[in-house]
């Protein structure tokens, strides 16, 4: 009889450590589908803007100044070398120097998944760029061209 009592306390303390196991496993699990939420959105949205402010504007910042400083980011604002579609969707595509390349094809993890964006989110952010930050070229890009552009596609 005398053994019920410290039995009971240790059921209700065994009981609490569940309680509080699942709890944590429950917050744990819904932190982590947050963060696949917001890591995905740059890869399944084909808004051009949308995909500039989740990439580009890392580097090349906000108002597509971009920025001196550890390293150099040219200014994609009022760019007269984008004035070459052609030239940007490479460069975004294959990357160039420093400019880390988004194509399927040539894109390079750091240390985790590469950062790919597919033919028609390329198509739109050069498409909006090109014609926001004070550029004004009216020859927008198509997905195709894209493709075609692409030295690695067969
Ligand atoms: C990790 C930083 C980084 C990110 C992210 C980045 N860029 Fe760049 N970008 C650079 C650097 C550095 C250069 C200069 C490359 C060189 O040395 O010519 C560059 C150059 C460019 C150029 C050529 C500009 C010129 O005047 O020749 C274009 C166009 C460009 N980036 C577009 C983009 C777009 C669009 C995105 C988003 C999809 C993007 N960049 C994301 C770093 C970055």
């Amino acid at each position: 009889m005398n053994a019920a009592a410290p039995k009971t306390v240790y059921a209700v303390s065994l009981a609490a450590a569940i309680a509080l196991t699942l709890g944590l496993v429950a917050f744990e699990t819904a932190a982590q589908a947050d963060a696949g939420i917001f890591d995905s959105s740059p890869f399944t949205t084909t808004d051009g803007r949308s995909i500039y402010e989740h990439i580009c504007r890392g580097c090349h910042m906000a108002d597509g100044g971009g920025a001196v400083g550890a390293g150099h980011y040219p200014a994609l604002a009022n760019n007269t070398t984008l004035k070459a579609r052609d030239y940007m969707v490479i460069t975004v595509l294959m990357g160039r120097r420093n400019m880390p390349a988004f194509g399927a094809k040539h894109a390079i993890g750091f240390g985790g998944p590469p950062l790919v964006l597919n033919d028609a989110q390329i198509a739109a952010v050069v498409n909006y760029v090109r014609s926001n930050f004070g550029n004004h070229y009216t020859d927008a890009i198509s997905a195709e061209d894209v493709a075609r552009l692409d030295p690695g596609s067969s």
